[in-house]
């Protein structure tokens, strides 16, 4: 399923693009097949990352030359990303794989944004199945878990890293920390920035303000739009 969302989104890559490449096992269908259409159509792109482990993705597939660091580059023109669950009024949550801050940067300011997801993350209300991620400095890291159960309850626990012979906390592409917050109630689009306004926090899970933006999902009966 895929490679299925992985070749239509493909289709909205033209020459000359700036493509914002996002995050997660999804993306990394895209960034294999935009390999495939780029050599096939002989077509010219700069793309830029939204993780480390996507730029190593584009470098795999021989990408690399067309790689550009996101400080560069003046415009994007469509950006292809993955999500963790997605609702029918289109808010979006994101930040599974820890990416949520460059993935904001660059879906947000895309011309277009295509999000590519299997149907079951589609949700009657978010989050249902993942807490929030909401990436912060790491020394407000306690303060800022404290804050949100003080303001809105739920539970917010420090994301450790369970990779390799590492111990202690995640820290992501950005040197942070990251919290993964289960609110005791469903996302409404306010509480995006309501948790972007507290002191330490750096961005968070919540993608509202995206509601422009194509969203591609798959079943076992194929591809469909939201
Ligand atoms: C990473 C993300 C991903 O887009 C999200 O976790 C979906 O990943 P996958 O396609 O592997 O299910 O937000 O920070």
């Amino acid at each position: 399923m895929k490679e299925l969302l992985a070749k239509r989104a493909a289709e909205f890559v033209r020459d000359g693009y700036v493509v914002g490449l996002g995050s997660g096992s999804t993306a990394k269908a895209f960034i294999e097949e935009l390999a495939r259409v780029v050599r096939e159509r002989s077509i010219e792109v700069t793309l830029v990352a939204t993780s480390a482990d996507s730029e190593m993705k584009a470098v795999e597939v021989g990408l690399g030359r067309f790689l550009a660091p996101i400080w560069a580059i003046d415009r994007i023109d469509l950006a292809v990303d993955g999500a963790d669950e997605v609702t029918k009024d289109r808010l979006l949550i994101k930040g599974g794989g820890g990416a949520l801050v460059r993935e904001k940067i660059v879906d947000y300011r895309a011309s277009e944004l295509v999000i590519i997801a299997e149907s079951h993350k589609l949700v009657e209300r978010a989050p249902s199945r993942h807490p929030i991620p909401i990436e912060v400095i790491p020394a407000a890291w306690r303060l800022v878990a404290k804050d949100l159960e003080k303001r809105w309850g739920g539970r917010a626990e420090l994301r450790t890293c369970k990779c390799g012979g590492k111990l202690g906390p995640l820290v992501t592409d950005n040197g942070n920390y990251v919290l993964d917050w289960t609110p005791p109630g469903p996302a409404y689009p306010e509480l995006e920035d309501e948790i972007k306004a507290i002191p330490g926090v750096v961005d968070n899970g919540i993608f509202a303000k995206r509601r422009d933006a194509v969203i591609l999902l798959a079943d076992e009966r194929g591809v469909f739009a939201l």
